[in-house]
């Protein structure tokens, strides 16, 4: 397995992250940056790091795309993707690190000659243009012969199923239509990769699912690598093969969208992907974890250090309601009283707070808890829930998980 070499010394490292955490993110990269077992990947971006005056827009950033993936960048308003994206596509320079393409260093390539094809959030067509015009445009006459060009205006019009406007002009097109046809567009000259900056964001619900679905299908149709910038969790979660999960232009975690949900690498994602509680806990003994100071709980498994505070999270769909606790060390059991809950269609959320005696209530947790709809819960009653441990995620204070 081949691992990238941080192009920085270990001092300048530390310069830029003072506090230190800088650096844990930079080990989580690393961690998670994977390259897959004897397959050269299409893209490898190296150590990218990008400043804006004083702002650092990106830092180490380490990732690879291979042949004929989905690859979304996912991430809260400003971490840095489109900035990602940009230095990927040319149009932006980074302050270091490289890009290489099919093992070819493009870092200082112009963005025309890169063979990247680009989607932007708005349409972006030429309104001058009729759509079969739009398509064409990246058909250079030199390369392709009129009938050529027409022939793929017209294959590439029966993928996004709108064989029949070509003639028309962006105008007279619906938003979801104007996106459909700037995809067909941005993949008629074949590209290497194919780059899309939040394509969907314009859309309402329902066409922006259709469009999804129509993305991915062509993208997989012509195996075609493609890199999709989100901040929209579940469409990142549901048509990617890998997930790049990125918070203030580092990147915390790259993994499948399974993983990413289940396994979450850092307190961060456990928060931006779904929904999850936490709650303090300190270890006090080897192996156990003091919680709100009232519960003990033994992980026999995990290299615990005593002294240290821990994170406790556990997602709403792991607890489960009970009658009473079973002398079974296997589970965390915590009586609960429920405050509110919410409607979700087939499922119900539950606003709980936590009954602990000598517990001031300014310092009780709030756990939110899923249940299926047709289960009774009343407001204002109590009742025991409890967790299964393999279903706990442990997190240290730099927000690492330990499992
Ligand atoms: N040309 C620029 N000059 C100065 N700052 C910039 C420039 N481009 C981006 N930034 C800053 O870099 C940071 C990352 O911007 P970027 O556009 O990459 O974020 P993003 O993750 O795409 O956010 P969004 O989800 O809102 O599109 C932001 O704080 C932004 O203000
Ligand atoms: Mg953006």
């Amino acid at each position: 397995m081949q691992i990238p070499t941080p192009l920085q010394s270990p001092s300048l490292l530390e310069q830029q992250h003072p506090s230190g955490s800088g650096a844990g993110h930079l080990l989580s990269t690393l961690k998670t940056y994977k390259y897959a077992e004897n397959r050269a990947p299409v893209l490898e971006v190296m150590d990218i790091q990008k400043r804006f005056d004083q702002f650092q827009a990106l830092n180490h950033i380490n990732l690879d795309v291979q042949a004929g993936e989905f690859v979304s960048f996912l991430g809260p308003s400003g971490c840095g993707k489109t900035t990602l994206l940009r230095i990927i596509a040319g149009l932006e320079q980074p302050d270091y690190g490289k890009v290489i393409k099919k093992g070819v260093d493009i870092t200082r390539q112009q963005a025309e000659k890169r063979r990247c094809g680009i989607v932007f959030q708005n349409y972006a067509l030429f309104p001058n243009l009729t759509v079969k015009e739009n398509i064409a445009f990246g058909l250079s006459k030199n390369q392709w012969s009129s009938a050529e060009r027409d022939e793929r205006v017209h294959l590439l019009l029966d993928l996004i199923e709108l064989p029949d406007i070509a003639g028309k002009y962006p105008n007279q097109l619906s938003g979801g239509q104007q996106q459909r046809v700037a995809l067909a567009r941005a993949i008629a000259p074949k590209p290497d990769v194919l780059l899309l900056d939040e394509p969907l964001s314009a859309l309402d619900a329902q066409v922006r699912l259709n469009v999804r679905q129509k993305i991915r299908s062509i993208q997989q149709q012509f195996d075609l690598p493609t890199i999709m910038v989100t901040h929209d969790q579940e469409e990142a979660l549901s048509i990617s093969d890998r997930v790049v999960v990125m918070n203030h232009g580092v990147i915390e975690q790259i993994d499948s969208p399974h993983n990413i949900y289940y396994k979450p690498q850092t307190s961060f994602v456990a928060r931006f992907i779904g929904s999850m509680n936490f709650l303090d806990a300190v270890c006090q003994q080897p192996h156990q974890l003091d919680i709100l100071g009232s519960m003990s709980l033994n992980f026999p498994q995990q290299n615990l250090q005593v002294g240290q505070h821990y994170t406790l999270g556990f997602r709403p769909e792991s607890v489960m309601i009970v009658e009473e606790a079973a002398a079974d060390e296997q589970f965390l059991y915590m009586p609960v009283q429920v405050k509110s809950s919410e409607f979700l269609g087939a499922k119900r959320r539950l606003f709980c707070e936590i009954e602990l005696e000598n517990m001031p209530s300014a310092d009780v947790p709030t756990l939110q808890i899923e249940i299926e709809n047709a289960q009774s819960a009343q407001i204002q009653t109590q009742m025991l829930i409890r967790v299964a441990h393999p279903l706990i995620h442990i997190f240290d204070e730099q927000g690492r998980a330990l499992c």
